[in-house]
């Protein structure tokens, strides 16, 4: 096969390295929105690695071919195609010329060349490179870039691409020219150039090592008042990756660009990250807490790509999770570090629970359904849709394990010879774990496996106390359950495990813990390596039967099942000195709670609810020992969406009653706790994105959102009236709008109408408000008069609705789709109708962003059997007319 034809699948085990290598890439760009000329000029030789092949096959998509040169002379023999190009009967080393035209002003995919807001930018990753010329587009393939851009001066002033600048000047008729050089070897995928009229926020700093460096935010000029909050991040992610990786900037210039319309989060070319505008721009007026704090991650995370991904990049697509897995740890402990320090386990654990409850949420569904994978994928149709939370999420707590077996220390041993082995290669996730094993001296062969199989594992745990011998021991099973059938074909053999395990007596107290064959007691959390299908491990010198603290800190991603007693649960959300599990043990007395009552309400029985989840959240609300953002995780109930995959046939109706029923039932029997911890809440004063006044504030808006699903809200309207009109921060303005559309639902009144017209008018100019206005309302619960999808319509033909711009169709289609499940899922098959209407409209503009919607219908087969009907029609309606590789890709296994 050759490289330009494009199979339906592509498989791991197919991987043969390029027949031949780019060692340097000039590329001179003519920049005209309707039409680009590029000139590339590739200096190319065999590989002697591979096996001969008399022609060059590159990689094309979407490009109009002016002509090619072989060192300097005009060269006939080449075939153009629809993938690709062809150059026939190359010599073993060469300087190839190509010119070729592509239309940035028509790009809707926003992959390749594009422009947004009159501006130019690039996303390369991980096939748009090809879209801006003929390429070995594969991140094994690896050369240095120079680039000149020429544009016309008044409407593009400002110029850049990756690496340093090291020519600028005029040209004739009111055009100008810059050059850039990045001196690192880069795969294709990490080019990028913007240009167009951008300002920049700039600060100078010294590395680590003392050498001056040139920071760079850069955004439309009336953003300008919202980049602070990214610089202190970037200089933030700096100090971080030094003290903590010792890995330094290793440019004398490090620049972020946002944009506009971008396809996901942000991306980590070279020296040149472009951020989607929603992971740059904030300020207190705009962005809430968690903006901030999602600001602060991915700012962290592009930056920390530098090391991990582009000094050392992927071998091919397969490996994606090496730099992504890896990074999304290294980010995840960066967030942990600022808002606790690298040693405070109760302040970083705040953020562990917000992880492992998007892993729990949105992977483990993931892993239930047609798109199952392992964290090392063994085929694709397009790799677009392998940018999954498996490959983030998982593949980032494959790598947390690593530190959980060898410590902080040994990780940091193994991270230390992974980059002395492989600086400046494109490696496999083999080398990273060999680097692990060998910096550790152990043998990982085991370990291989979290790799290689799909599925969610399961742990079984049984206890077994012997009073007359003091001994304890915990028999640990693993499995699969009832996995998809992808993720049951997988399955080689047990899993290496890191089981983090705890003992609590009956004062709540840590017991000293020995395992039997040890000479004494080590700590009281021991990490055990659980290696066989089953495995006992015993514990001497118990004095007592003592409660099991189980899988500590979420050491491993798996579930586990074990048959805590409520009372049981009730102890450990009052003792567990493991802050995880204290969460863990609320969350499982809820869970259990919502599923009994979600099965009743199935049945059309009448609710009631027990003691036992009222008094112990009474008691995480009135407890001033915690910190208020654990008290508001813990008294956060598990999402609808979590609770209906929890169901062996989901019906979100009977959740939604079952939730909805909870909420009111803890509002009422709290009110007065509730009303308290508002007021004790409000932060006084200019507004302070730290986690200490988040937390207050997310607590307070917590209890808000409580008070107002009570029969009469009469005291959430007025306090969230108060507060919305008082707020000197987005996150309590949106918090209270939020609160008066709950209460609006709850009794039949216009009461958020004022508040709605309000933030409509007061943030027009901001974009990323308007997604929030959009998304407020798109995820509003609905009544029997004005079901949701009604006003989701509605809004679809408001005059600030743009399909083509990504974060205003996730604002309002997303929104609706996939976080108001009780509304998606009206049993009329309105909802899916509409996904299908609007996924079919996406595919014809952008595929990759079509394909992201067309998987909130993936789990179908999990639903009651009226909802599976409807959604199999809705799903074949859309295999019958989209076109785009991505979207089939989803729906053809969704259906399979
Ligand atoms: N590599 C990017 C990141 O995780 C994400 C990314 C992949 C991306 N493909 C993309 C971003 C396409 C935008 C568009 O940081
Ligand atoms: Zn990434």
């Amino acid at each position: 096969m050759s490289d330009t034809a494009t199979p339906t699948v592509i498989r791991r085990e197919d991987y043969a390295p390029p027949a031949f290598l780019i060692d340097t890439v000039d590329l001179e760009f003519d920049l005209v929105p309707e039409r680009t000329v590029v000139k590339s000029t590739l200096r190319v030789r065999r590989n002697p690695a591979a096996r001969h092949a008399d022609n060059l096959e590159l990689m094309g998509e979407q490009l109009e071919f002016i002509g090619a040169a072989i060192d300097g002379t005009p060269y006939e023999h080449v075939r153009t195609q629809e993938h690709g190009l062809t150059v026939l009967n190359v010599p073993d080393a060469f300087t190839l010329t190509l010119t070729g035209a592509c239309d940035p002003a028509a790009n809707t995919t926003l992959s390749g060349l594009y422009v947004s807001s009159g501006n130019f930018f690039t996303q390369c990753e991980a096939e748009g490179f090809r879209r801006i010329t003929w390429f070995l587009d594969r991140p094994d393939v690896m050369s240095t870039f120079t680039v000149t851009l020429r544009a016309d001066k008044t409407q593009y002033p400002v110029l850049l691409s990756n690496g340093n600048l090291i020519e600028e000047g005029d040209l004739p008729d009111n055009r100008h020219f810059a050059k850039w050089e990045d001196p690192f070897r880069k795969p294709s995928y990490l080019f990028a150039l913007v240009a167009g009229k951008l300002v920049a926020l700039e600060e100078r700093i010294q590395s680590g090592s003392g050498k001056e460096k040139l920071l760079q935010v850069w955004v439309e000029p009336h953003d300008l008042d919202k980049t602070r909050h990214a610089m202190d991040s970037l200089i933030h992610s700096i100090r971080w990756d030094e003290q903590r990786f010792g890995l330094e900037l290793d440019l004398d210039r490090f620049m972020i660009v946002a944009v506009s319309d971008f396809n996901m989060g942000a991306m980590e070319n070279k020296g040149l990250n472009i951020f989607n505008t929603k992971y740059v721009l904030a300020n207190p007026e705009t962005a809430t807490d968690v903006d901030f704090a999602n600001i602060e991650a991915v700012v962290g995370h592009e930056y920390f790509h530098n090391w991990t991904g582009n000094r050392v990049t992927c071998r091919d697509w397969f490996q994606l999770s090496l730099k992504e897995g890896l990074t999304v740890f290294r980010d995840q402990e960066f967030s942990a570090a600022m808002s606790g320090g690298d040693e405070n386990e109760a302040a970083r654990a705040t953020k562990r629970i917000e992880d492992v409850r998007v892993l729990r949420q949105m992977q483990f569904a993931e892993d239930a359904g047609p798109m199952a994978h392992p964290v090392r994928p063994e085929s694709y149709v397009e790799i677009n849709n392998f940018y999954t939370m498996t490959v983030y999420e998982k593949g980032s707590e494959v790598v947390r394990m690593y530190q959980t077996l060898f410590g902080r220390d040994g990780f940091r041993k193994g991270m230390d010879l992974y980059f002395q082995r492989h600086d400046g290669q494109a490696v496999t996730c083999d080398d990273f774990r060999r680097a692990m094993a060998d910096a550790n001296g152990r043998d990982l062969a085991q370990f291989e496996r979290w790799y290689s199989q799909a599925g969610t594992p399961r742990i079984a745990v049984t206890t077994r106390y012997d009073e007359a011998a003091r001994t304890y021991s915990v028999t640990l099973s693993q499995g699969y359950g009832n996995g998809s059938a992808a993720a049951r074909e997988t399955q080689k053999g047990p899993l290496h495990i890191p089981f983090a395990i705890g003992l609590i007596d009956a004062n709540g107290a840590d017991l000293p813990l020995r395992l039997e064959g040890e000479a004494s007691a080590q700590g009281t959390t021991r990490v055990l390596e659980f290696t066989e299908t089953q495995q006992t491990f015993t514990f001497v010198d118990v004095a007592a039967r003592p409660l099991p603290s189980l899988l500590r800190n979420f050491s491993a991603p798996v579930i586990v099942d074990y048959d805590y007693g409520n009372d049981e649960l009730a102890f450990l959300l009052a003792h567990d000195s493991d802050p995880f599990n204290r969460w863990e043990a609320g969350q499982r007395l809820a869970t259990r709670e919502l599923l009994a009552l979600a099965a009743r309400a199935a049945a059309g029985q009448p609710l009631q609810m027990s003691d036992a989840l009222v008094s112990a959240f009474s008691r995480v609300l009135t407890d001033a020992s915690l910190s208020p953002s654990f008290r508001e995780l813990a008294l956060m109930l598990p999402s609808e969406t979590y609770l209906a995959e929890q169901m062996s046939e989901s019906d979100p109706a009977a959740v939604h009653a079952a939730r909805q029923f909870v909420r009111k039932q803890l509002a009422t029997a709290l009110k007065a706790d509730w009303l308290a911890a508002y007021e004790r809440n409000v932060t006084p004063g200019a507004y302070e994105p730290t986690p200490e006044a988040a937390g207050h504030r997310g607590l307070k808006n917590l209890a808000l959102s409580y008070l107002s699903e009570l029969d009469d809200p009469a005291d959430a309207v007025r306090l969230a009236t108060a507060q919305y009109d008082a707020a000197n921060n987005m996150t309590d303005r949106a918090a209270a709008l939020s609160a008066l559309l709950n209460a609006q639902a709850a009794t039949g009144r216009d009461v958020a109408r004022a508040a709605l017209e309000d933030f409509y008018a007061r943030f027009e100019k901001e974009p990323l408000v308007i997604d929030k206005w959009f998304s407020l309302q798109a995820t509003q619960r609905g009544t029997a008069e004005r079901p949701t999808i009604e006003t989701v319509r509605a809004l679809m033909r408001h005059a600030a609705f743009n399909l083509k711009n990504p974060n205003r169709a996730r604002s309002l289609i997303f929104s609706f789709c996939a976080a108001n499940p009780a509304q998606f899922h009206a049993a009329d098959g309105s909802g899916y109708a509409f996904w299908a209407d609007q996924v079919i409209a996406l595919d014809a503009l952008n595929p990759q962003v079509a394909a992201r919607l067309a998987r909130t219908l993936e789990l179908w087969r999990r639903f009651t059997p009226a909802l599976r009907d409807k959604m199999r029609a809705a799903l074949e309606r859309v295999a019958a007319e989209v076109k785009s590789r991505d979207v089939r890709e989803i729906v053809e296994k969704a259906l399979a």
